[in-house]
């Protein structure tokens, strides 16, 4: 089977480790899309001790043969990505000439970033990164948001803006008692922006289209995970885009029939960052040396991961919504010391057991999860390139995963450098 066209996304609430493998597999491709999300994203590669964060930028962007693509299904915020286009530009790496991005992109503004902070107060906070994510998505589904091409023509830009704003103003002041926004500096702001970024945008449907008539091969970068996708995950407490596999159709338009695979990126065991169920948290010294061992930091911003075991009915039901093809399971590395480790592999909900877990969130958040404990290796696997080199153990534990969720492994992660990583089959070919 042909594999040009391939997803790559997260099956749990996100950080699994998408970063690291999809620079990894640019080595063989010739382009990156991303396909929604925002600056939220925090995705880390490292490579020779050296550490690099992408929040805006394609993870392929370290491979200097691979074209970096924003699809219409990302927010743009300019100032931030103008300000991570410097900084890799800073350290040697050519990021312009490599950088194309869709004209449909919702264009991302400080007052968005305003009306998210204003409403992560009290009781009812998401838990957001407070980039202006959920806002920017909101104007566009209420069809009254900016998009890139609204760069193209400054003047029409400023009378959309100041209807926009002043929107937004009355929504700060009056029902936020913030300070408004001015429109006369925020203008200014974007006709600097449009100077640089203007020239990057393109139609990419057509780009895309042109690529794969001439069997290019793109993979298609999911941010955040499955479990934070706003229709499919434990909502409300998800993130505003599309982060399941549906995504990388609508928010790149490229159609479903092109796409060859989907490879779903799990950790080894589960973290979310922000509020909201999570059934196998460990509030306890397991969740503490999880969190230890793993580094578990948010990589946008610093707050603490909340760490668990890993659940097989949230990766099921992951594996459902995405139709995923393989796996890649990440941060095998982080439970080496464990003497004990747990599986989630049922939820109880009332009298019920459930393999999967339910759609309606306030079921949801009543499951008590059922585990299996497995005994640990407790040898070091960090930085094992080859299966074989795993202890009986670690493999029967990887092994376990795979039969009780029904999919083969694509691959397994030993450490956050680039090359340590088990292959176990080709993603592209
Ligand atoms: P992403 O958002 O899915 O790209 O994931 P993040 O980059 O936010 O979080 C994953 C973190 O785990 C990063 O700090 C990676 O460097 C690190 N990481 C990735 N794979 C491994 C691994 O196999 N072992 C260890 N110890 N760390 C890893
Ligand atoms: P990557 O791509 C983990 C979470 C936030 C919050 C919720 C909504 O690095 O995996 P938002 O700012 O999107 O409105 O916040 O989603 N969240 C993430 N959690 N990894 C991410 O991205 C995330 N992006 C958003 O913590 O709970
Ligand atoms: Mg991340």
């Amino acid at each position: 089977m042909i594999r040009r066209n391939v997803i790559v996304l997260g099956c749990q609430w996100g950080d699994e480790g998408k970063g690291k493998i999809i620079d990894l597999l640019m080595e063989q491709a010739n382009a990156v899309v991303r396909f929604q999300g925002g600056n939220n994203a925090g995705h880390t590669i490292v490579v020779n001790d050296h550490k690099t964060v992408l929040r805006l930028i394609p993870s392929g962007i370290l491979r200097s043969h691979v074209r970096c693509i924003l699809g219409n299904g990302v927010v743009v915020e300019p100032l931030a990505l103008k300000v991570e286009i410097d900084q890799l530009e800073y350290s040697g790496i050519e990021v312009k000439s490599r950088l194309t991005i869709a004209d449909a992109c919702p264009l991302l503004l400080k007052s968005h970033i305003l009306l998210d902070m204003a409403r992560e107060t009290g009781a009812l906070a998401i838990g957001t990164t407070k980039k202006g994510i959920g806002p920017c998505y909101e104007d566009k589904i209420a069809r009254r948001g900016l998009k890139l091409s609204d760069l193209r023509d400054l003047n029409t830009l400023k009378t959309k803006l100041d209807a926009l704003l002043d929107y937004h103003n009355f929504l700060l002041t009056h029902y936020y008692h913030q300070t408004p926004i001015d429109l006369e500096s925020t203008y200014a702001e974007l006709c600097q922006q449009a100077i640089w970024l203007v020239p990057l945008l393109t139609d990419v449907p057509l780009l895309l289209a042109a690529m794969i008539a001439k069997h290019d091969k793109i993979l298609f970068e999911g941010a955040q995970g499955s479990l934070l996708d706003i229709d499919h995950g434990t909502y409300p407490y998800v993130t505003s885009s599309n982060t399941t596999a549906g995504g990388a159709c609508t928010g790149t338009g490229v159609g479903p029939l092109a796409m060859d695979y989907v490879l779903g990126i799990t950790k080894a065991y589960t973290t979310r960052v922000g509020n909201g169920p999570f059934p196998s948290e460990q509030d306890n010294e397991y969740g503490a040396l999880l969190a230890k061992r793993g580094n578990e930091f948010g990589s946008v911003t610093g707050r603490p991961r909340r760490c668990g075991w890993l659940d097989l009915p949230v990766l099921r039901r992951a594996l459902l919504l995405n139709s995923v093809s393989g796996l890649g399971i990440m941060k095998l590395d982080v439970l080496d010391d464990f003497a004990e480790i747990f599986i989630c592999t049922h939820y109880r909900l009332g009298d019920t057991l459930l393999t999967m877990a339910p759609s309606d969130p306030n079921d949801f958040a009543a499951c008590i999860p059922v585990y299996q404990c497995l005994a640990g290796w407790q040898e070091p696997t960090l930085g094992l390139k080859h299966y074989e080199q795993l202890p009986d153990l670690a493999k029967r534990y990887v092994a376990f995963i795979s039969e009780h969720v029904g999919l083969p492994l694509d691959l397994i992660s030993t450490g956050p450098e680039r090359q340590q990583t088990i292959l176990l089959r080709e993603i592209f070919h």
